[in-house]
Protein backbone atom coordinates (compact mmCIF):
# COMPACT_ATOMS: atom_id res chain seq x y z
CA UNK A 1 0.00 0.00 0.00
CA UNK A 2 0.90 3.86 -0.12
CA UNK A 3 0.08 7.02 -1.66
CA UNK A 4 0.38 7.44 -4.94
CA UNK A 5 0.48 10.82 -4.71
CA UNK A 6 2.42 12.47 -2.13
CA UNK A 7 3.30 16.45 -1.26
CA UNK A 8 6.39 17.71 0.50
CA UNK A 9 6.14 21.23 1.74
CA UNK A 10 7.69 22.93 4.75
CA UNK A 11 3.94 23.81 5.71
CA UNK A 12 0.59 22.04 5.86
CA UNK A 13 -2.27 24.49 4.86
CA UNK A 14 -3.45 24.53 8.13
CA UNK A 15 -0.65 25.99 10.92
CA UNK A 16 -1.96 24.72 14.79
CA UNK A 17 -2.75 28.37 16.51
CA UNK A 18 -3.72 28.85 20.07
CA UNK A 19 -7.47 30.65 19.80
CA UNK A 20 -8.14 33.58 22.20
CA UNK A 21 -9.98 31.32 24.69
CA UNK A 22 -6.36 29.32 24.92
CA UNK A 23 -7.64 26.40 23.38
CA UNK A 24 -5.38 25.31 20.40
CA UNK A 25 -6.99 24.97 16.92
CA UNK A 26 -6.14 24.98 13.04
CA UNK A 27 -6.14 28.44 10.76
CA UNK A 28 -5.10 28.34 7.04
CA UNK A 29 -1.34 29.14 6.54
CA UNK A 30 -0.02 32.32 4.55
CA UNK A 31 1.57 33.18 1.27
CA UNK A 32 1.01 32.29 -2.13
CA UNK A 33 2.49 28.21 -1.53
CA UNK A 34 -0.76 26.82 -0.14
CA UNK A 35 -3.06 29.01 -1.90
CA UNK A 36 -1.93 27.00 -5.41
CA UNK A 37 -1.19 23.76 -4.13
CA UNK A 38 -4.46 22.84 -1.83
CA UNK A 39 -6.90 23.02 -5.45
CA UNK A 40 -4.23 20.86 -6.82
CA UNK A 41 -4.91 18.06 -4.16
CA UNK A 42 -8.62 18.42 -4.43
CA UNK A 43 -8.63 17.79 -7.86
CA UNK A 44 -6.50 14.66 -7.12
CA UNK A 45 -8.32 13.46 -4.59
CA UNK A 46 -6.73 10.32 -2.47
CA UNK A 47 -2.60 11.85 -2.13
CA UNK A 48 -1.25 12.91 1.21
CA UNK A 49 0.44 15.83 1.94
CA UNK A 50 3.54 15.79 4.12
CA UNK A 51 4.20 19.08 6.32
CA UNK A 52 4.81 21.22 9.68
CA UNK A 53 1.87 22.16 11.29
CA UNK A 54 3.64 25.12 13.18
CA UNK A 55 4.97 25.14 16.79
CA UNK A 56 7.18 22.24 18.56
CA UNK A 57 4.06 19.56 19.63
CA UNK A 58 5.62 16.01 18.52
CA UNK A 59 2.26 14.02 19.48
CA UNK A 60 0.48 15.45 16.31
CA UNK A 61 -1.29 12.33 14.43
CA UNK A 62 -2.12 12.60 10.64
CA UNK A 63 -5.76 13.62 10.52
CA UNK A 64 -7.87 15.10 7.79
CA UNK A 65 -8.85 18.14 7.41
CA UNK A 66 -11.29 19.14 5.23
CA UNK A 67 -11.16 16.92 2.97
CA UNK A 68 -7.21 16.77 2.62
CA UNK A 69 -4.96 13.82 4.13
CA UNK A 70 -2.34 15.47 6.24
CA UNK A 71 0.98 14.38 7.31
CA UNK A 72 2.57 16.92 10.08
CA UNK A 73 6.15 16.42 10.55
CA UNK A 74 7.07 18.60 13.85
CA UNK A 75 10.45 20.69 14.45
CA UNK A 76 12.10 20.72 17.69
CA UNK A 77 13.32 24.50 18.57
CA UNK A 78 16.35 23.99 17.47
CA UNK A 79 15.11 22.78 14.10
CA UNK A 80 12.42 26.04 13.98
CA UNK A 81 15.42 28.36 14.73
CA UNK A 82 17.68 26.77 12.57
CA UNK A 83 16.31 25.29 9.73
CA UNK A 84 13.17 27.52 9.35
CA UNK A 85 13.85 31.02 10.97
CA UNK A 86 17.24 30.46 10.37
CA UNK A 87 19.23 29.09 6.76
CA UNK A 88 15.19 29.05 4.89
CA UNK A 89 14.39 32.41 5.97
CA UNK A 90 17.75 34.06 7.05
CA UNK A 91 19.99 33.19 4.62
CA UNK A 92 18.24 31.58 1.55
CA UNK A 93 14.97 34.17 1.19
CA UNK A 94 16.73 37.33 1.31
CA UNK A 95 19.34 35.72 -1.02
CA UNK A 96 16.99 34.35 -3.33
CA UNK A 97 15.09 38.03 -3.21
CA UNK A 98 18.10 39.95 -4.88
CA UNK A 99 19.48 40.15 -1.48
CA UNK A 100 16.71 42.81 -0.78
CA UNK A 101 18.18 42.05 3.17
CA UNK A 102 21.20 41.09 3.92
CA UNK A 103 21.54 36.53 3.90
CA UNK A 104 23.40 35.66 6.61
CA UNK A 105 25.45 32.64 6.23
CA UNK A 106 25.80 30.30 9.44
CA UNK A 107 26.73 26.83 9.36
CA UNK A 108 24.57 25.84 12.39
CA UNK A 109 21.59 27.32 10.07
CA UNK A 110 23.05 24.84 7.30
CA UNK A 111 23.06 21.76 9.83
CA UNK A 112 20.06 22.22 10.66
CA UNK A 113 18.32 22.60 7.39
CA UNK A 114 20.12 18.83 6.63
CA UNK A 115 18.90 17.07 9.29
CA UNK A 116 15.20 18.72 8.68
CA UNK A 117 15.57 18.13 4.72
CA UNK A 118 16.54 14.54 5.76
CA UNK A 119 13.58 13.45 7.83
CA UNK A 120 10.78 15.13 5.46
CA UNK A 121 12.55 12.82 2.65
CA UNK A 122 12.30 9.43 4.91
CA UNK A 123 8.99 10.27 6.12
CA UNK A 124 8.06 10.92 1.66
CA UNK A 125 9.72 7.20 1.40
CA UNK A 126 7.41 6.03 3.52
CA UNK A 127 4.25 6.96 2.84
CA UNK A 128 4.75 6.75 -1.39
CA UNK A 129 3.04 3.41 -3.10
CA UNK A 130 5.77 2.18 -5.78
CA UNK A 131 6.10 4.15 -8.90
CA UNK A 132 4.20 6.87 -7.35
CA UNK A 133 4.81 10.94 -8.18
CA UNK A 134 6.42 12.97 -5.04
CA UNK A 135 6.00 16.86 -6.05
CA UNK A 136 8.13 18.28 -3.53
CA UNK A 137 7.95 22.20 -3.25
CA UNK A 138 10.19 25.38 -2.49
CA UNK A 139 12.91 26.75 -1.38
CA UNK A 140 12.89 25.37 2.49
CA UNK A 141 13.06 21.39 1.12
CA UNK A 142 15.67 21.38 -1.64
CA UNK A 143 17.75 18.82 -1.02
CA UNK A 144 14.68 16.46 -0.46
CA UNK A 145 14.92 15.36 -3.86
CA UNK A 146 18.21 13.99 -3.69
CA UNK A 147 17.79 12.38 -0.55
CA UNK A 148 14.22 10.82 -1.84
CA UNK A 149 16.20 9.73 -5.00
CA UNK A 150 18.46 7.81 -2.73
CA UNK A 151 16.16 6.13 -0.81
CA UNK A 152 13.45 5.44 -3.39
CA UNK A 153 14.54 5.04 -6.68
CA UNK A 154 11.58 3.79 -8.55
CA UNK A 155 9.93 7.37 -7.84
CA UNK A 156 8.84 10.09 -9.87
CA UNK A 157 9.97 13.02 -8.18
CA UNK A 158 9.29 17.18 -9.30
CA UNK A 159 10.59 19.72 -7.73
CA UNK A 160 9.07 23.36 -7.32
CA UNK A 161 10.40 26.42 -5.90
CA UNK A 162 7.75 29.23 -5.72
CA UNK A 163 10.35 32.05 -4.80
CA UNK A 164 12.91 33.53 -7.96
CA UNK A 165 15.82 31.88 -8.71
CA UNK A 166 18.54 33.82 -7.90
CA UNK A 167 21.47 34.66 -11.11
CA UNK A 168 24.76 32.75 -10.40
CA UNK A 169 26.31 36.14 -9.34
CA UNK A 170 24.37 36.03 -5.97
CA UNK A 171 23.79 31.96 -5.47
CA UNK A 172 27.04 31.86 -5.70
CA UNK A 173 27.87 33.91 -2.36
CA UNK A 174 26.12 30.57 -1.23
CA UNK A 175 28.92 28.15 0.84
CA UNK A 176 26.60 25.42 -0.34
CA UNK A 177 25.83 26.00 -3.49
CA UNK A 178 27.13 22.80 -5.04
CA UNK A 179 25.12 20.88 -2.03
CA UNK A 180 22.02 22.74 -3.32
CA UNK A 181 22.22 22.27 -6.79
CA UNK A 182 22.82 18.46 -6.26
CA UNK A 183 20.00 18.17 -4.20
CA UNK A 184 17.70 19.63 -6.38
CA UNK A 185 19.35 17.36 -9.09
CA UNK A 186 17.60 14.14 -7.45
CA UNK A 187 14.52 15.78 -9.41
CA UNK A 188 13.12 14.64 -12.41
CA UNK A 189 11.72 17.91 -13.47
CA UNK A 190 12.87 21.06 -11.77
CA UNK A 191 10.34 24.07 -12.06
CA UNK A 192 10.60 27.63 -11.58
CA UNK A 193 8.15 30.15 -12.16
CA UNK A 194 10.09 32.14 -15.18
CA UNK A 195 12.19 31.18 -17.97
CA UNK A 196 15.08 33.03 -16.64
CA UNK A 197 15.43 31.48 -13.34
CA UNK A 198 15.52 27.63 -15.18
CA UNK A 199 18.04 29.35 -17.14
CA UNK A 200 20.01 30.39 -14.00
CA UNK A 201 19.30 26.83 -12.23
CA UNK A 202 20.72 25.11 -15.64
CA UNK A 203 23.87 27.61 -15.96
CA UNK A 204 24.78 27.16 -12.13
CA UNK A 205 24.76 23.07 -12.66
CA UNK A 206 27.18 23.37 -15.45
CA UNK A 207 29.51 25.60 -14.04
CA UNK A 208 29.68 24.46 -10.20
CA UNK A 209 28.68 20.83 -10.69
CA UNK A 210 30.14 20.03 -13.90
CA UNK A 211 27.36 18.16 -15.47
CA UNK A 212 26.50 18.69 -19.26
CA UNK A 213 23.60 20.41 -20.66
CA UNK A 214 21.67 21.19 -23.49
CA UNK A 215 19.03 23.86 -23.29
CA UNK A 216 17.05 23.17 -20.77
CA UNK A 217 18.40 19.46 -20.07
CA UNK A 218 20.80 17.89 -17.26
CA UNK A 219 22.92 14.56 -18.49
CA UNK A 220 24.07 13.06 -15.45
CA UNK A 221 26.92 10.56 -15.04
CA UNK A 222 24.31 7.66 -14.04
CA UNK A 223 22.62 8.16 -17.42
CA UNK A 224 19.49 10.27 -16.29
CA UNK A 225 18.09 13.01 -17.66
CA UNK A 226 16.45 16.17 -15.53
CA UNK A 227 14.66 19.02 -17.00
CA UNK A 228 14.68 22.54 -15.75
CA UNK A 229 11.44 24.77 -17.37
CA UNK A 230 9.12 27.67 -16.40
CA UNK A 231 5.44 26.56 -14.89
CA UNK A 232 4.30 30.34 -14.15
CA UNK A 233 1.71 29.43 -11.17
CA UNK A 234 -1.76 30.89 -10.94
CA UNK A 235 -4.85 30.43 -9.29
CA UNK A 236 -8.45 28.87 -8.88
CA UNK A 237 -9.46 31.46 -11.25
CA UNK A 238 -13.26 30.24 -11.50
CA UNK A 239 -13.36 29.91 -8.11
CA UNK A 240 -12.16 33.19 -7.42
CA UNK A 241 -15.00 34.63 -9.78
CA UNK A 242 -18.05 32.65 -8.15
CA UNK A 243 -16.59 33.94 -5.05
CA UNK A 244 -17.22 37.93 -6.21
CA UNK A 245 -20.21 37.36 -7.83
CA UNK A 246 -21.85 35.71 -4.41
CA UNK A 247 -23.89 38.11 -2.69
CA UNK A 248 -22.26 37.96 0.59
CA UNK A 249 -19.44 39.23 -0.64
CA UNK A 250 -21.43 41.78 -2.97
CA UNK A 251 -22.91 43.13 0.28
CA UNK A 252 -19.97 42.85 2.14
CA UNK A 253 -18.07 44.86 -0.58
CA UNK A 254 -20.53 47.77 -0.48
CA UNK A 255 -20.28 47.55 4.04
CA UNK A 256 -16.75 47.63 3.97
CA UNK A 257 -17.07 51.09 1.57
CA UNK A 258 -19.59 52.46 3.84
CA UNK A 259 -17.28 51.81 7.09
CA UNK A 260 -14.26 53.18 5.17
CA UNK A 261 -16.60 56.66 4.82
CA UNK A 262 -17.59 55.97 1.12
CA UNK A 263 -14.68 57.68 -0.03
CA UNK A 264 -14.23 58.18 -4.00
CA UNK A 265 -11.44 55.83 -4.34
CA UNK A 266 -10.32 52.88 -2.31
CA UNK A 267 -6.18 51.51 -2.99
CA UNK A 268 -5.82 48.66 -1.93
CA UNK A 269 -2.58 46.45 -0.59
CA UNK A 270 -2.30 42.87 0.73
CA UNK A 271 0.79 41.33 1.42
CA UNK A 272 2.26 39.07 3.89
CA UNK A 273 4.28 41.69 6.21
CA UNK A 274 8.01 40.99 4.81
CA UNK A 275 10.47 43.40 3.48
CA UNK A 276 10.57 42.26 -0.41
CA UNK A 277 6.90 43.32 -0.86
CA UNK A 278 7.53 47.23 -0.99
CA UNK A 279 4.99 48.18 1.50
CA UNK A 280 6.81 50.77 2.89
CA UNK A 281 7.70 52.91 -0.38
CA UNK A 282 4.19 52.60 -1.78
CA UNK A 283 2.57 54.07 1.50
CA UNK A 284 5.17 56.85 0.73
CA UNK A 285 3.67 57.42 -2.72
CA UNK A 286 1.00 57.61 -1.40
CA UNK A 287 1.03 59.87 1.08
CA UNK A 288 2.78 62.05 -1.12
CA UNK A 289 0.23 62.58 -3.68
CA UNK A 290 -2.21 63.34 -0.58
CA UNK A 291 0.52 66.04 0.56
CA UNK A 292 1.48 67.40 -3.20
CA UNK A 293 -2.53 68.21 -3.05
CA UNK A 294 -3.19 65.42 -6.05
CA UNK A 295 -6.19 64.00 -3.74
CA UNK A 296 -7.58 64.63 -0.76
CA UNK A 297 -8.13 62.20 2.45
CA UNK A 298 -12.40 62.81 1.65
CA UNK A 299 -11.77 61.38 -1.94
CA UNK A 300 -9.08 58.46 -1.09
CA UNK A 301 -7.98 56.15 1.20
CA UNK A 302 -5.07 53.48 0.77
CA UNK A 303 -6.11 49.94 2.73
CA UNK A 304 -3.13 48.04 3.74
CA UNK A 305 -3.19 44.26 4.97
CA UNK A 306 -0.51 43.16 6.51
CA UNK A 307 -0.48 39.52 7.22
CA UNK A 308 1.64 38.11 10.38
CA UNK A 309 4.64 36.47 8.80
CA UNK A 310 8.50 34.64 10.59
CA UNK A 311 7.38 37.00 13.43
CA UNK A 312 10.45 35.65 15.37
CA UNK A 313 12.54 36.81 12.23
CA UNK A 314 14.64 39.97 13.58
CA UNK A 315 14.26 41.35 9.90
CA UNK A 316 10.51 41.08 10.37
CA UNK A 317 9.77 42.94 13.61
CA UNK A 318 12.26 45.68 12.60
CA UNK A 319 9.99 46.18 9.46
CA UNK A 320 6.78 45.76 11.05
CA UNK A 321 8.33 48.44 13.65
CA UNK A 322 9.11 50.49 10.61
CA UNK A 323 5.77 50.48 8.72
CA UNK A 324 3.67 51.07 11.69
CA UNK A 325 6.13 54.20 12.68
CA UNK A 326 5.11 55.68 8.85
CA UNK A 327 1.66 54.48 9.39
CA UNK A 328 0.96 56.46 12.38
CA UNK A 329 2.96 59.45 10.68
CA UNK A 330 0.60 59.29 8.22
CA UNK A 331 -2.14 59.51 9.47
CA UNK A 332 -1.37 61.95 12.07
CA UNK A 333 0.15 64.23 9.64
CA UNK A 334 -2.61 63.66 6.45
CA UNK A 335 -5.46 62.59 8.40
CA UNK A 336 -9.07 64.01 9.51
CA UNK A 337 -11.01 63.18 12.47
CA UNK A 338 -12.93 59.58 11.01
CA UNK A 339 -10.86 59.69 7.69
CA UNK A 340 -7.21 58.33 8.42
CA UNK A 341 -4.99 58.16 5.31
CA UNK A 342 -4.11 54.87 5.78
CA UNK A 343 -6.51 52.38 7.39
CA UNK A 344 -3.71 49.73 8.17
CA UNK A 345 -4.48 46.21 9.06
CA UNK A 346 -2.25 43.71 10.87
CA UNK A 347 -4.16 40.28 10.36
CA UNK A 348 -5.05 37.44 7.81
CA UNK A 349 -8.47 37.13 6.66
CA UNK A 350 -10.33 34.63 5.01
CA UNK A 351 -10.92 33.73 1.36
CA UNK A 352 -14.40 35.52 1.66
CA UNK A 353 -13.37 38.78 3.45
CA UNK A 354 -10.17 39.09 0.37
CA UNK A 355 -12.75 38.67 -2.26
CA UNK A 356 -14.96 41.11 -0.73
CA UNK A 357 -11.91 43.83 -0.28
CA UNK A 358 -11.01 42.93 -3.92
CA UNK A 359 -14.30 43.96 -4.90
CA UNK A 360 -14.80 47.14 -3.17
CA UNK A 361 -10.84 48.11 -4.15
CA UNK A 362 -10.71 50.71 -7.21
CA UNK A 363 -6.88 50.56 -6.82
CA UNK A 364 -4.88 47.71 -6.19
CA UNK A 365 -1.14 48.03 -5.32
CA UNK A 366 1.42 44.84 -5.89
CA UNK A 367 4.98 46.46 -5.64
CA UNK A 368 7.34 43.58 -4.01
CA UNK A 369 11.13 44.53 -5.22
CA UNK A 370 11.31 41.02 -5.69
CA UNK A 371 8.45 38.35 -6.02
CA UNK A 372 8.77 34.96 -7.55
CA UNK A 373 4.71 35.52 -8.88
CA UNK A 374 2.30 37.33 -6.62
CA UNK A 375 -1.13 35.91 -6.64
CA UNK A 376 -2.98 38.47 -4.46
CA UNK A 377 -2.66 40.29 -8.20
CA UNK A 378 -4.13 37.43 -9.93
CA UNK A 379 -6.84 37.08 -7.21
CA UNK A 380 -7.79 40.79 -7.78
CA UNK A 381 -8.22 40.47 -11.40
CA UNK A 382 -9.68 37.56 -11.12
CA UNK A 383 -12.48 39.02 -8.54
CA UNK A 384 -12.93 42.03 -11.32
CA UNK A 385 -16.07 40.84 -12.44
CA UNK A 386 -17.13 43.68 -14.47
CA UNK A 387 -13.87 44.19 -16.24
CA UNK A 388 -13.55 47.37 -14.00
CA UNK A 389 -10.58 48.56 -11.06
CA UNK A 390 -7.15 49.28 -11.77
CA UNK A 391 -3.59 47.06 -11.11
CA UNK A 392 -0.39 49.01 -10.28
CA UNK A 393 1.61 45.96 -10.59
CA UNK A 394 5.85 45.94 -9.80
CA UNK A 395 7.85 45.17 -12.91
CA UNK A 396 10.03 42.79 -11.02
CA UNK A 397 6.85 40.63 -9.60
CA UNK A 398 7.13 37.27 -11.93
CA UNK A 399 3.25 37.95 -12.32
CA UNK A 400 4.15 41.27 -14.61
CA UNK A 401 5.05 39.24 -17.20
CA UNK A 402 1.18 37.69 -17.80
CA UNK A 403 -0.54 40.77 -16.69
CA UNK A 404 1.02 42.99 -19.26
CA UNK A 405 -2.05 45.87 -19.12
CA UNK A 406 -1.35 46.59 -15.45
CA UNK A 407 0.06 49.89 -14.57
CA UNK A 408 3.51 48.36 -14.23
CA UNK A 409 6.06 50.39 -11.67
CA UNK A 410 10.25 50.08 -10.54
CA UNK A 411 9.05 49.73 -6.83
CA UNK A 412 12.39 51.63 -6.15
CA UNK A 413 11.61 54.41 -8.23
CA UNK A 414 8.94 56.80 -5.85
CA UNK A 415 8.42 59.31 -8.32
CA UNK A 416 7.77 56.39 -10.99
CA UNK A 417 5.28 55.22 -8.56
CA UNK A 418 3.42 58.70 -7.57
CA UNK A 419 2.67 59.06 -11.75
CA UNK A 420 1.28 55.54 -12.20
CA UNK A 421 -0.68 55.78 -8.84
CA UNK A 422 -2.17 59.56 -10.46
CA UNK A 423 -2.82 58.10 -13.92
CA UNK A 424 -4.28 54.70 -12.85
CA UNK A 425 -6.58 57.16 -10.03
CA UNK A 426 -7.42 59.38 -13.18
CA UNK A 427 -8.11 56.66 -15.45
CA UNK A 428 -11.27 56.71 -17.59
CA UNK A 429 -13.60 53.97 -17.52
CA UNK A 430 -13.33 52.58 -20.94
CA UNK A 431 -9.37 52.57 -20.28
CA UNK A 432 -9.91 50.72 -16.85
CA UNK A 433 -12.00 47.88 -19.08
CA UNK A 434 -10.09 47.59 -21.99
CA UNK A 435 -6.61 46.74 -19.66
CA UNK A 436 -8.58 44.74 -16.62
CA UNK A 437 -10.58 42.69 -19.53
CA UNK A 438 -7.11 41.71 -21.10
CA UNK A 439 -5.65 40.12 -17.69
CA UNK A 440 -8.42 38.73 -17.07
CA UNK A 441 -8.75 36.38 -19.91
CA UNK A 442 -5.18 36.18 -19.35
CA UNK A 443 -5.96 35.17 -15.57
CA UNK A 444 -9.00 32.73 -16.81
CA UNK A 445 -7.11 30.97 -19.40
CA UNK A 446 -3.77 29.96 -17.41
CA UNK A 447 -5.62 29.29 -13.60
CA UNK A 448 -4.09 26.90 -11.20
CA UNK A 449 -5.40 23.48 -13.07
CA UNK A 450 -3.48 24.06 -15.95
CA UNK A 451 -0.38 25.11 -14.38
CA UNK A 452 -0.79 21.54 -12.00
CA UNK A 453 -1.63 19.70 -15.03
CA UNK A 454 1.20 21.01 -17.23
CA UNK A 455 3.63 20.21 -14.24
CA UNK A 456 1.96 16.58 -14.15
CA UNK A 457 2.47 16.08 -17.54
CA UNK A 458 5.92 17.26 -18.08
CA UNK A 459 6.95 15.23 -15.33
CA UNK A 460 4.99 11.82 -16.50
CA UNK A 461 6.93 12.87 -19.92
CA UNK A 462 10.60 13.15 -18.78
CA UNK A 463 10.37 10.00 -16.25
CA UNK A 464 9.35 8.23 -19.57
CA UNK A 465 12.50 10.03 -21.40
CA UNK A 466 14.80 8.67 -18.78
CA UNK A 467 13.47 5.16 -19.28
CA UNK A 468 14.32 5.15 -22.72
CA UNK A 469 17.20 6.63 -21.45
CA UNK A 470 17.70 9.11 -24.69
CA UNK A 471 20.73 9.10 -27.17
CA UNK A 472 22.52 12.19 -25.90
CA UNK A 473 22.82 14.77 -29.27
CA UNK A 474 26.74 15.21 -29.65
CA UNK A 475 27.23 18.54 -29.58
CA UNK A 476 25.32 19.72 -26.38
CA UNK A 477 27.48 22.53 -24.48
C1 LIG B 1 5.90 32.19 0.46
C2 LIG B 1 6.72 30.93 0.30
C3 LIG B 1 6.05 29.73 0.96
C4 LIG B 1 5.68 30.07 2.40
C5 LIG B 1 4.84 31.33 2.45
C6 LIG B 1 4.47 31.75 3.87
O1 LIG B 1 4.73 32.09 -0.30
O2 LIG B 1 6.98 30.66 -1.07
O3 LIG B 1 6.90 28.61 0.94
O4 LIG B 1 5.00 29.01 3.00
O5 LIG B 1 5.56 32.39 1.83
O6 LIG B 1 5.61 31.87 4.66
P1 LIG B 1 5.81 30.98 5.96
O7 LIG B 1 7.21 31.27 6.40
O8 LIG B 1 4.78 31.46 6.92
O9 LIG B 1 5.62 29.53 5.59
Amino acid sequence: MGNDLVIVANRLPVDRVTLPNGETGWRRSPGGLVAAIEPVMRTHGGGVWIGWPGGTDQKLKPFEEDGLALVPLSMTQDEIEGHYEGFANGTLWPLYHDLVAKPEFHREWWDEYVKVNRRFAEKAADLAAKNATVWVHDYQLQLVPQYLRELRPDLRIGFYLHIPFPPAELFQQLPWRRQLLEGLLGADLVGFQLPGAAQNFVRLVRQRVGHKTHRDLVYLPDGRVVRAAAFPISIDAAGFEDLANSDQVVERAKALREALGSPRTIFLGIDRLDYTKGIYARLRAFGELIRDGHFDVEDAVFVQVAVPSREQVEQYRLLRDEIERLVGRLNGDLGRIGRPAISYLHTSYPREEMAALYRAADIMVVTPYRDGMNLVAKEYVACRVEDDGALVLSEFAGAADELRQAWLVNPYDINGMKTALLEAYQAEPKELTRRMRAMRKQIRQHDVKAWASSFMTELEDQVHTDHQKVVRPANRS
